[in-house]
């Protein structure tokens, strides 16, 4: 559960900060933005990348993001709905809580998790 608060509070705070800047900027979903986001609301649970500052937390580590990306069924609408609806009703679980995120950043995040289905 401590990954969890975790998580909320950094959902929380970043949130409040971002959401006037990034949004609505022109060229559409912005990579660099999704992995800017991803490692700081997704490496608690998740290796993002092997160069994220420090390991997940969990005993038991969520998928790899580039496992998730390099599914052949995972695609850029599975990946939306997923971060939209997964535990949308906060329920205790094992699973992944809600992040709670912006359009917009479900977009560059996603955006950020297709460039690493080409990635070796
Ligand atoms: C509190 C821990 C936790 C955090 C933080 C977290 N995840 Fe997850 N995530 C999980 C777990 C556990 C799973 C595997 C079980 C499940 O599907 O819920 C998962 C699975 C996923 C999946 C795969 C779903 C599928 O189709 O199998 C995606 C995509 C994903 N996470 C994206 C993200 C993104 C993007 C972030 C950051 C915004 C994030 N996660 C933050 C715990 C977390």
């Amino acid at each position: 559960m401590k990954a969890f608060i975790r998580f909320a509070a950094i959902a929380a705070l970043l949130g409040g900060s971002v959401q006037g800047g990034a949004q609505g900027l022109p060229g559409g979903p912005d990579p660099v933005e999704g992995h800017r986001l991803a490692l700081s609301l997704c490496t608690p649970c998740h290796v993002v990348a092997t160069d994220q500052e420090l390991p997940p937390i969990l005993d038991h580590p969520a998928p790899p993001f580039r496992t998730i990306a390099k599914r052949p069924d995972t695609t850029e609408a599975s990946l939306k709905h997923f971060l939209l609806t997964t535990h949308s009703t906060m329920q205790p679980s094992f699973s992944m809580p809600n992040p709670g995120l912006a359009d917009y950043q479900v977009n560059a995040l996603v955006a950020y998790l297709m460039t690493l289905k080409n990635r070796p």
